[in-house]
C-alpha cells in the first residue's frame, strides 16, 4: 500500500538498479547532512490553535507573484530518465496537473524548449549549472526566456560536485544513451561528477550575477544559501529569491539541515526576497513546519523521484496530490484555513 512518501522510496528502492537507487537517495561524505535534513524537521514540534472555523481550508499561495495550488514546488533532479523512460515529461505533466512549478534541471535529457512542448500548460523554472563557456550559457538563457519559463533558478553550490561515496562503491555510470542539451561538449559516464566540476565556472563572483540580470529577462532565484551574509549579497544583486538548501545533503557534508538554515535567510531578507527551502521535506507537516519557520513554499526532490520511479507521471502526481492532501488535513488540524495563517507561533524547537 503506497500511503505516504517513505511508501512510494520502499518501492522505487525495489524497482531501480541497486546504482541508480543509490544515485538518488545518497548524500556526500558521511552523509551527515542528508540525515540531519530529515531530523531538523523531527526537531521542531507544532503548536496548534483550536476553534478557528476550518470548514474551508485552501492550500494555494503565490510564489514569485504567481499563483500555485500548494506552497510545494518540484526540485530541480538530474537525469530524470534513470528513474523512469518518461523522465521530465512526466514529470512536468504531474507538476502542471497538480497546479504547481516545475524546475527543469540544466542536466535533464532534453532542451527547454523541448520541455515546454511536451507539457503545454506547465509552469516551469529553469535550474542553471553555468558553464565556463559563457556563449553557450547565453544561448542557454535565452533559449530558456523564449520557450516561456518564469524564472531562472541558479544553483551556487556546486562549484565542485560533492564525493558521492555510494556512486563511487557501486562504481555508478550514466548510460551512454542519455541525452544531456545544455550543457556545452560531453559528460564522461563514468566519472561525471568530477567532470561536472570542470564544465560549472568556478570563476564566479557575486558581480557575474549582474551580467546574468543583463542577458536573462527571467527573475533569477539563487539556489543553495545557507547564510544571512549570502542572501544579504543576494538581494543586493538583485535576485528575486533565494533557496535555503543544501542540495539534499549532496554537495558540503556537515553543513546546517535547511531546515535549521532558513530562521537566520528569512530575518536578514524575508522581507525584501521570497525564500524558499528544500531538504527533507517528507510530510505535509514538514511543509507546515517550513512555512511556520518563514519560507514562502518548499521545494521537493527526492519524493518526486520516488513516484516516477513507481509509476511514472501517475506516481508523481500521486506524490504531489497526498503531499497536498497531508497539507490540507495538517492546516485543519493545526487551526489555519491557508498558508498565509500560518506564523512563528505556530511551531516550536522540541
Ligand atoms: C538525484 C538528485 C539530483 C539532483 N540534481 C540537481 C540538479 O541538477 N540541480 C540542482 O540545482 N539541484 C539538484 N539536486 C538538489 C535538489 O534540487 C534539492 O536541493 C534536493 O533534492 C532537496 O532535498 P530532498 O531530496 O530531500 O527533497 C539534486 C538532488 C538529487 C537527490
Amino acid at each position: 500500500m503506497l500511503l505516504n512518501v517513505g511508501d512510494y522510496e520502499r518501492d522505487a528502492e525495489r524497482v531501480l538498479d541497486p546504482g541508480a537507487f543509490g544515485y538518488f537517495a545518497g548524500g556526500s561524505g558521511d552523509e551527515l547532512t542528508l540525515r540531519d535534513n530529515i531530523e531538523a524537521f523531527e526537531r521542531r514540534q507544532l503548536r496548534p490553535r483550536v476553534l478557528v472555523d476550518v470548514s474551508e481550508i485552501a492550500t494555494g499561495t503565490t510564489v514569485l507573484g504567481r499563483e500555485a495550488a500548494m506552497p510545494v514546488l518540484v526540485a530541480p533532479t538530474a537525469f530524470q530518465r534513470l528513474a523512469h523512460p518518461d523522465g521530465e515529461v512526466a514529470v512536468a505533466r504531474a507538476a502542471a496537473a497538480a497546479g504547481t512549478v516545475m524546475c527543469q534541471s540544466t542536466l535533464s535529457s532534453m532542451t527547454p524548449a523541448e520541455l515546454a512542448r511536451a507539457a503545454p500548460g506547465a509552469s516551469l523554472w529553469f535550474q542553471l549549472y553555468w558553464s565556463s563557456d559563457r556563449g553557450f550559457t547565453a544561448e542557454l538563457l535565452a533559449s530558456v526566456a523564449e520557450a516561456g519559463f518564469e524564472a531562472v533558478v541558479f544553483t551556487v553550490d556546486l562549484p565542485a560536485a560533492g564525493r558521492r561515496e555510494r556512486d563511487l562503491r557501486a562504481a555508478f555510470a550514466l548510460p551512454d544513451d542519455l541525452a544531456l542539451p545544455n550543457i556545452p561538449g560531453s559528460l564522461g559516464r563514468r566519472d561525471f561528477h568530477a567532470e561536472l566540476g570542470q564544465i560549472v565556472d568556478t570563476t564566479l563572483t557575486w558581480r557575474d550575477l549582474e551580467w546574468l540580470r543583463e542577458t536573462c529577462p527571467l527573475p533569477v532565484v539563487l539556489k543553495g544559501i545557507l547564510s544571512s551574509e549570502d542572501a544579504l549579497l543576494a538581494a543586493e544583486h538583485g535576485a528575486a529569491g533565494v533557496v535555503v538548501s543544501n542540495h539534499g545533503g549532496r554537495q558540503l557534508d556537515g553543513v546546517a539541515a535547511s531546515l535549521d538554515a532558513l530562521p537566520e535567510v528569512v530575518e536578514a531578507v524575508g522581507e525584501r526576497v521570497e525564500v524558499l527551502m528544500d531538504g527533507g521535506v517528507r510530510r505535509g507537516t514538514d511543509v507546515l513546519k517550513a512555512l511556520a519557520l518563514g519560507a514562502r513554499a518548499v521545494l521537493v526532490g527526492r519524493p518526486i523521484i520516488w513516484g516516477l520511479a513507481v509509476d511514472g507521471e501517475a506516481g508523481v502526481r500521486e506524490v504531489l496530490a497526498l503531499l497536498r492532501a497531508e497539507l490540507a488535513l495538517g492546516l485543519t488540524l493545526l487551526g489555519c484555513r491557508s498558508p498565509a495563517e500560518i506564523t512563528g507561533a505556530h511551531v516550536k524547537a522540541k
